[in-house]
């Protein structure tokens, strides 16, 4: 089966998805995208990645490329036509073409790009062994909370850690850990407090982070919004990261050092059981 992809109103076969060399998106990475989840056929938490979407548009005065509901109509579609049952629905909007200049073109109409991605998200094997992950300097920019597409440095920390035999990196800057490359990051405390930096412009503000902090405190476990160090890692009986493509994803070893026991924790399984159990009740569509 040709797996199609939308571009700009229309669903094409892959190899026919083209955009300009001109967009501006491919040449200033003047573009923000979302990954949204697909269970069942269904998208999870698309109201909230909606709405991060037109914050991180709103925020580079980029106009939407169409209104919710034609997008929502046209993902609908594509999971549709491409058969997902289970895997990851990529949406990307960039300022569109205009001839190359860093100034915002008077004119240009946002382009639309939507492609899906077929995966095991639930069984996914790294749940039974947890994640190695190692610490990098955050050399991003300072605007991590706009969703952009501009991820070079995040590929860098993420090639880093595969070159060093890990799983994925966690970025620190002034000796806290900001985030993972493209996930947040949480330690659960001696004291069973779960620890996640404080949403700012260092972050991104995760919608898997959103679910996972109501669910916790609704277990009655304490949530301490608040930046950690690399001591604390240390000294944590447990690690995990959130992301839609990831759910909660235990963290046993960090910079060579297991974490607690070096197995997944059971606050991380628990949060991880109860993300999966609630997601059919937050399919938007
Ligand atoms: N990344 N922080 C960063 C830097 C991210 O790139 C992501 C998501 C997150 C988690 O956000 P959410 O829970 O909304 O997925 C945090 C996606 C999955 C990606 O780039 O593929």
């Amino acid at each position: 089966m040709i797996r199609m992809v939308y571009v700009n109103g229309d669903f094409l076969a892959e190899q026919d998805a083209k955009i300009s060399v001109f967009d501006r998106g491919f040449l200033f990475a003047d573009a923000v995208y979302e990954v949204s989840t697909i269970l069942d056929g269904k998208l999870i938490d698309n109201n909230a990645h909606l709405r991060r979407l037109a914050r991180s548009l709103s925020e580079l005065s980029m106009a939407a490329p169409c209104s919710d509901k034609e997008l929502v109509a046209a993902q609908q579609k594509l999971v549709e036509l491409n058969g997902v049952n289970e895997g990851l629905l990529y949406l990307q909007v960039s300022r569109g073409v205009a001839d190359r200049d860093f100034g915002y073109p008077a004119h240009s109409d946002s382009s639309l790009v939507m492609f899906t991605q077929t995966k095991n998200v639930i069984d996914n094997p790294k749940v039974k062994t947890g994640l190695k992950v190692i610490s990098i300097p955050d050399i991003r920019w300072e605007r991590r909370d706009i969703k952009t597409v501009g991820l070079l440095a995040p590929c860098m920390g993420k090639q880093s850690a595969i070159d060093a035999g890990a799983d994925d990196a966690w970025m620190v800057q002034d000796g806290h850990v900001t985030e993972g490359t493209s996930n947040n990051a949480y330690i659960v405390t001696a004291d069973n407090k779960i620890k996640t930096r404080q949403l700012g412009n260092e972050i991104l503000s995760g919608i898997t982070r959103t679910a996972v902090l109501k669910f916790a405190k609704q277990a009655q476990l304490e949530v301490v919004e608040e930046a950690f160090t690399l001591d604390e890692i240390a000294n944590a009986k447990e690690a995990f990261i959130t992301s839609a493509s990831l759910f909660v994803m235990p963290v046993v070893n960090f910079d060579g050092k297991d974490i607690g026991d070096g197995k997944p924790g059971p606050i991380s399984q628990q949060l991880r059981e109860i993300y999966i159990a609630t997601a059919q009740e937050r399919a938007d569509l």
